[in-house]
């Protein structure tokens, strides 16, 4: 009889951390890259806002129509925002969010 020993060698296979290295996939915020954001202000959102909700009676860049021109500093944050939530003399109120009416207040002020 023989004996034959057979010597199991045990792969220590350590597993090599595999740390899948590329942490950097934070997505904080979507970079807006078809229009410059200046200041404090989505400029994109505040055109969409103002297309749906002013540009009937202000014109389609601001320069006044039924109502009167926005641009050149006309009318303070403060002006602008009343006129969306309040409406003034011929200008009714517009339903807009407040989010959006304050973005798009103070993109119209930097207008
Ligand atoms: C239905 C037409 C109409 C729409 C829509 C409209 N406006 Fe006006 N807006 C006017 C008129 C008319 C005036 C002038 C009111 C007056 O002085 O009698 C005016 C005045 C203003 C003023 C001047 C307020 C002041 O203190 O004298 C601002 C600012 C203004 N609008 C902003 C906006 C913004 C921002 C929007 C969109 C969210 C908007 N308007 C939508 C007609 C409109």
């Amino acid at each position: 009889m023989k004996k034959c020993l057979f010597a199991l060698s045990g792969l220590m296979v350590l597993g090599s951390l595999v740390a899948c290295g590329g942490s950097g996939e934070n997505v904080e915020g979507t970079p807006a890259d078809t229009e410059e954001v200046v200041g404090d202000f989505d400029a994109t959102m505040a055109r969409e806002t103002y297309e749906a909700a002013c540009i009937a009676c202000h014109g389609g860049n601001l320069e006044g129509g039924a109502g009167p021109q926005l641009t050149d500093g006309a009318y303070s944050y403060e002006e602008i925002i009343h006129a969306i939530e309040h409406g003034k003399g011929a200008m009714p109120p517009q339903n807009v969010d407040q989010e959006e009416a304050e973005n798009l207040a103070k993109w119209i002020e930097a207008q």
